[in-house]
């Protein structure tokens, strides 16, 4: 059995509770990271807080016994004050009341000392399947470009949705597009699948476009065409 005691009640440390609790070789507990006077003592420390308050909850528990560790794609391993430190990043979208299937997710894993390594994994596997062995600097560079394929796209999503609202068009249109573009993505590479107006540069197409966009839909749809037409050989 192993002991995991999580910090914070946020999307993150709320599905993880909910899968260790489920899991059979975990004993999991739950803390409230603003009040951590009491915290029992465990094989494994989760910090499932907000970046910036990673390194003081972690000053604040100080070096206690275990492995402690955060969950954080963009914050460094040494953020961790103890001396056994990992990282357990989950990386996909977290929300609350959002499910979550963990075998789907991909567990980025660290750890300072390497006899740990072995510890997170199992922790890691008692939930889910895909596991990868990351570094900080790895890992930094795998949240920039999961911010390109996350975030950036579904603003993107967002800015096609104004353009549906405001002519009358349903958005649901757009559905099969949007699964075939990530289908795609991944069955060819994004390169390969790269299509559109940018790629071929169809000029008068690309004129028509940017006539029907506000200013800010103009800069975008500009430096992204140029993006794409530079990354064409
Ligand atoms: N959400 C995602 O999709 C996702 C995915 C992978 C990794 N992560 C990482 O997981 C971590 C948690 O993210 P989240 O989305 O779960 O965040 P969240 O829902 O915003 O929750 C943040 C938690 O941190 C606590 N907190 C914030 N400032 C604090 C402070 N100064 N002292 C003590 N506690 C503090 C909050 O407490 P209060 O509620 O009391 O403010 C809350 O429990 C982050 O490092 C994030 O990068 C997130």
């Amino acid at each position: 059995m192993i002991s995991v005691v999580i910090l914070g009640n946020g999307n993150v440390a709320t599905h993880l509770y909910s899968a260790f609790s489920k899991a059979l070789n975990i004993n999991v507990t739950q803390i409230n990271s603003r009040k951590l006077s009491t915290i029992p003592s465990s094989d494994v420390t989760i910090i499932a807080v907000s970046d910036d308050a990673i390194r003081q909850v972690s000053q604040e528990i100080g070096d206690r016994k275990g492995l402690i560790m955060h969950t954080s794609g963009a914050v460094d391993i040494n953020a961790i004050a103890g001396k056994r430190k990992g990282v357990f990043y989950p990386l996909q979208s977290f929300t609350k009341n959002a499910i979550i299937n963990f075998n789907e997710i991909p567990f980025c894993l660290e750890t300072s000392h390497k006899d740990d390594f072995n510890l997170l994994e199992n922790v890691a596997k008692s939930i889910g399947k895909k596991i990868y062995q990351i570094d900080s600097e790895q890992r930094k560079k795998l949240h920039v470009a999961a911010v390109f394929v996350n975030n950036f796209s579904n603003h993107m999503y967002t800015i096609a949705n104004d353009i549906c609202e405001k002519n009358d068009v349903p958005f649901e249109i757009l559905y099969p597009l949007i699964e075939e573009t990530a289908k795609k993505a991944q069955s060819i590479s994004p390169k390969d699948a790269q299509t559109g107006p940018a790629k071929r540069n169809d000029v008068q197409t690309i004129q028509n476009h940017l006539e029907q966009l506000n200013l800010q839909q103009q800069k975008i749809y500009q430096l992204l065409t140029k993006s794409i037409q530079n990354s064409i050989e």
